[in-house]
């Protein structure tokens, strides 16, 4: 199978492609779509047969749980036990948008959706496309990343199209993703309440909504049940082997990065932009967050295609708005 690759860019594209997702969708099949984060492989959140899809298409392993998506308070309140006012206010602030909340979970959300827990982790995203899917559809939508299990997330189409091109029905290009980086998911089920994963929302803007919050950090603990595989380390990883450093100029660099053949080194900086002479190649990243993590996968994704053996990465500024940015790096190096 070839996947049908649908553009969305004037009214008439945008209205087929919402009705040809959503009828795929309703046959209980799955469909890559586009949201503001990254793009998303999804099912009829209500169907176990359409979500165990998602699992063979991504291999990905049955103990993690995905993220449901709606189109509204409403729907969201359908998928879980109870609404707590911290939902409400986190709804209220950060939605739609790159916010995904776990709660106590509703019996209309199947076991293999939640890897069996007790609770779900709900987004309402704010890609307009998405966002007609789920309405016409009338059902919430299942959708982790759309790669391949412990690869680089996509932020367009043709991301999608190279690694998954041949194992689902339907692509929908939206553009490249605006954030580009996953949702930070947010555990309410827990005292403190606790960041399972950071993302372009950040812990101060979160903390002044809801007060006083923990930062999941057991992926740096071994021994302990990982409830978010998100928190794994080396999770969101480019094939090749990744580093963060900081330098000063080229001659530092070099001497940095000695052990490795030059040629092998792909350098991806922002602020020390080395020549491109004595590398593999040299990508310069803008100087702001929000940027930079729009920017940050797609030059993964080349580094892969490009099949570089080393990437170095200029480590980035220690503060708030570059959090989600930093643990995405710590995480790709291990
Ligand atoms: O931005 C995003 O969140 C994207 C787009 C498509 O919405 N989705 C995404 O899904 O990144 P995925 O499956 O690649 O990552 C979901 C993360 C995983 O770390 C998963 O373990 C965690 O969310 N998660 C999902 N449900 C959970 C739950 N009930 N409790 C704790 N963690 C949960
Ligand atoms: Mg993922």
């Amino acid at each position: 199978m070839n996947a049908e690759i649908l553009a969305t860019d004037t009214p008439a594209l945008f209205h087929a492609a919402v009705g040809r997702a959503a009828e795929l969708l309703r046959a209980g099949e799955v469909v890559a779509l586009p949201t503001e984060t990254v793009y998303g492989l999804a099912a009829n959140a209500l169907d176990a047969r359409a979500v165990a899809r998602i699992f063979a298409a991504k291999g990905r392993p049955a103990e993690n749980p995905i993220i449901v998506h709606v189109a509204g308070i409403n729907m969201a309140r359908r998928c879980v036990r109870q609404w707590p006012r911290v939902a409400q206010a986190l709804a209220d602030a950060f939605w739609p948008g790159p916010l995904t909340i776990v709660l106590p979970r509703n019996e209309i959300i199947p076991d293999i959706v939640t890897a069996g827990g007790a609770t779900v982790g709900i987004r309402w995203p704010a890609h307009p496309f998405i966002q007609a899917v789920i309405r016409q559809c009338d059902f919430p939508l299942a959708a982790p990343s759309a790669n391949p299990s412990n690869t680089v997330s996509p932020t367009n189409a043709g991301h999608v199209r190279k690694t998954l091109g041949t194992k689902i029905p339907l692509i929908v290009d939206g553009g490249q993703s605006q954030v580009g980086i996953e949702s930070a998911v947010m555990d309410l089920t827990v005292c403190p309440l606790q960041l399972l994963r950071p993302g372009m929302i950040h812990e101060e803007s979160l903390a002044a909504v809801i007060g006083k919050i923990t930062v999941g950090r057991k992926g740096e603990e071994p021994g302990v049940v990982f409830k978010s595989p998100g928190q794994l380390r080396k999770h969101y990883s480019p094939k090749a082997k990744t580093m963060v450093l900081k330098w000063h100029d080229d001659a530092d660099l070099a001497a940095r990065t000695q052990a490795y053949p030059s040629s092998a080194c792909w350098i991806i900086a922002h602020t020390q932009i080395p020549s491109a002479e004595k590398f593999a190649g040299v990508s310069v990243m803008p100087h702001d967050a929000e940027a930079f993590g729009r920017a940050l996968y797609a030059e993964w994704h080349r580094c892969d295609e490009m099949g570089a053996r080393v990437i170095v990465m200029e480590a980035v500024p220690e503060l708030p708005e570059w959090a989600g940015i930093a643990d995405r790096l710590r995480r790709a190096a291990g």
